[in-house]
């Protein structure tokens, strides 16, 4: 709890919480996304991408536990039940019930671009007004971005070698 943390506060509280608590559900969809996905995956590159995406899942993780400890120095209550997570989040999930590598990445990719939207909102809702939630939005906002730069060019690399195998025919 902070007293201080919440007189400082130079947004509107509620507003900022509801953002925080639709990241937070949003982070939990994101690891579980990429954790499963990883597991389903089968085609080209499976064996080089498959530990990178557990490595995205994990740093999703670490997003959800920047946003939790805002939101409860924010003294808010952080979304206690799973059954809100699709429901605060406007990020989707995606079942990956088609597991080829290329549907497994598009769906992880739609999720990062939905994320970066989601950290943009909140640095701009944050900049110049509360200093400390912008820096986390930041701070997690390059890792979204860094994520989504990873997932194309994996994607662009399958491409490429398709295109490869096409020549060879
Ligand atoms: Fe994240
Ligand atoms: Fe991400």
């Amino acid at each position: 709890m902070g007293k201080e943390a919440i007189k400082i506060l130079a947004v509107d509280r509620d507003e900022l919480l509801k953002m925080l608590n639709a990241a937070l559900a949003e982070e939990w969809l994101a690891y579980y996304q990429y954790w499963i996905g990883a597991r389903l995956m089968e085609g080209p590159m499976r064996a080089e991408i498959e530990p990178e995406l557990l490595i995205h899942a994990t740093q999703e993780l670490n997003h959800a536990v920047l946003i939790v400890n805002r939101i409860i120095q924010l003294e808010g209550t952080p979304v206690l039940n799973p059954k809100d997570w699709t429901k605060l989040a406007h990020c989707d999930y995606d079942e990956p019930k088609d597991p080829y590598i290329e549907v497994i990445l598009n769906q992880n990719l739609k999720g990062e671009r939905c994320a970066i939207e989601r950290y943009e909102q909140i640095a701009n809702f944050t900049s110049g007004k509360d200093h400390s939630t912008y820096q986390i939005a930041v701070q997690i906002l390059n890792e979204e971005l860094e994520h989504e730069h990873d997932i194309q060019d994996w994607i662009n690399d399958i491409q490429r070698m398709k295109e490869e195998w096409k020549k060879l025919r």
